[in-house]
């Protein structure tokens, strides 16, 4: 197993196609999801040498996670479709890996389960919790309480879902509910939260800042704002108290006519100006496009679908072996490119042909 495309193949032949083409697909024409792939085709890494690239150091400092490493696992739905220990083989994987998890807020574990399934593994492991501002603020807040009491270091807020997008396979394949015995375990116990299935979860396109400045004032967290693609965008995040963004098009699942997001991270990074970081997710999948996300301006990146192609392939030893690939790439590409930190890849090793 050498490649994330590898991971996908055998995840493709262990999944009910159903279920393969909900993880895979996007909305519309999926254009954004091919253009996430295509911004880093398009870029070629630009080498320095005799520099002396060892000893080589990964860390990066993130919201509720210090030290980190600079690969994320993103917030995807439903892992037990996946594999039958779902979000607790991504948890364990993730912390032996020494990778920040995002869990989801449409898990079909408890955030209290996924949590102490990281813990198991290190003590120390940092997991994040993703929500969904909820129409009813008491539920938005219920749920950050949640997170907060299972130990999660921080919450990704996440905004570019004001209405879902439309998912042209999953309505080829009927599927808009979840199998008997699975169920979105955040959500059954809240007034207005449903079990749920992929269009089950309660969204509002009536939502505002406000409803952020309110989470932010109700809870001791960091928020990290997720879905980010405007430079306008990036400056309110930081203006309302985010502790950091995350540049993405949702793997290219909501807006089809979305950017990429690696085209838009140098104005989002300008527009920051070093105030907090920006981390970015959709169509990573080497090391090299690890250094490329890191040398255009991002302090970390994030993977969704290889993740769940570890997981449906190869349970907690396929997520780890992903994450562990994906970071032993990325020490490899710092080292060709003669950088030994991660400051060491800067915006000039980025380039679509020669020295610009
Ligand atoms: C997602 N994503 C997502 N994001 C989020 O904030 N909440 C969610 O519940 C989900 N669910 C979800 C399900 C599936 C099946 C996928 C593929 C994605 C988006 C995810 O966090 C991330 O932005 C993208 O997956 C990143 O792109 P790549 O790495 O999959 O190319």
């Amino acid at each position: 197993m050498t490649s994330a495309d590898d991971w996908e193949e055998r995840a493709r032949q262990a999944l009910d196609p159903v279920y393969y083409d909900y993880f895979a697909g996007g909305a519309g024409d999926e254009s954004a999801l091919r253009a996430n792939r295509r911004a880093f085709a398009r870029r070629r890494l630009l080498p320095r040498v005799l520099r002396g690239a060892e000893p080589r150091d990964l860390a990066v400092d993130l919201p509720g996670a210090p030290g980190t490493c600079p690969i994320l696992v993103s917030p995807t739905a439903f892992h037990k479709l996946a594999h039958p220990e779902g979000e607790l083989a991504t948890a364990r994987a993730a912390a032996a890996a020494g990778c920040v998890l995002t869990s989801g807020m449409a898990a079909t574990v408890s955030i209290a389960d996924v949590a102490a399934a990281a813990r198991g593994v290190d003590p120390e492991a940092a997991v994040w919790f993703q929500l969904y501002l909820q129409p009813e603020p008491a539920v938005t807040d219920c749920l950050a309480r949640r997170a907060a009491d299972a130990g999660c270091t921080a919450l990704v807020v996440t905004v570019d879902s004001p209405v879902f997008g439309r998912h042209g396979r999953d309505r080829r394949h009927g599927f808009h509910e979840l199998p008997d015995g699975l169920a979105c375990e955040n959500m059954r116990d809240l007034p207005g939260g449903s079990a749920g299935g992929p269009r089950d979860i309660a969204m509002s396109p009536l939502l505002s800042w406000d409803d952020l400045d309110r989470l932010r004032d109700n809870t001791e967290l960091p928020i990290v704002v997720k879905g980010i693609l405007h430079p306008g965008d990036a400056r309110l995040a930081a203006e309302h108290g985010a502790a950091a963004v995350m540049v993405s098009n949702h793997g290219g699942r909501q807006l089809d006519a979305a950017p990429a997001t690696l085209d838009v991270l140098p104005a989002v990074a300008d527009a920051l100006d070093r105030r907090i970081p920006a981390l970015l997710d959709g169509g990573v999948r080497h090391g090299a496009d690890v250094a490329i996300a890191l040398a255009t301006g991002a302090a970390a990146v994030g993977v969704g679908r290889p993740v769940l192609w570890g997981l449906a392939a190869d349970g907690e030893k396929g997520v780890r072996d992903v994450l562990e690939r994906l970071r032993d790439d990325l020490d490899h590409t710092l080292a060709l490119c003669g950088g030994r930190e991660l400051a060491d890849l800067t915006a000039d090793l980025v380039t679509t042909g020669g020295p610009s």
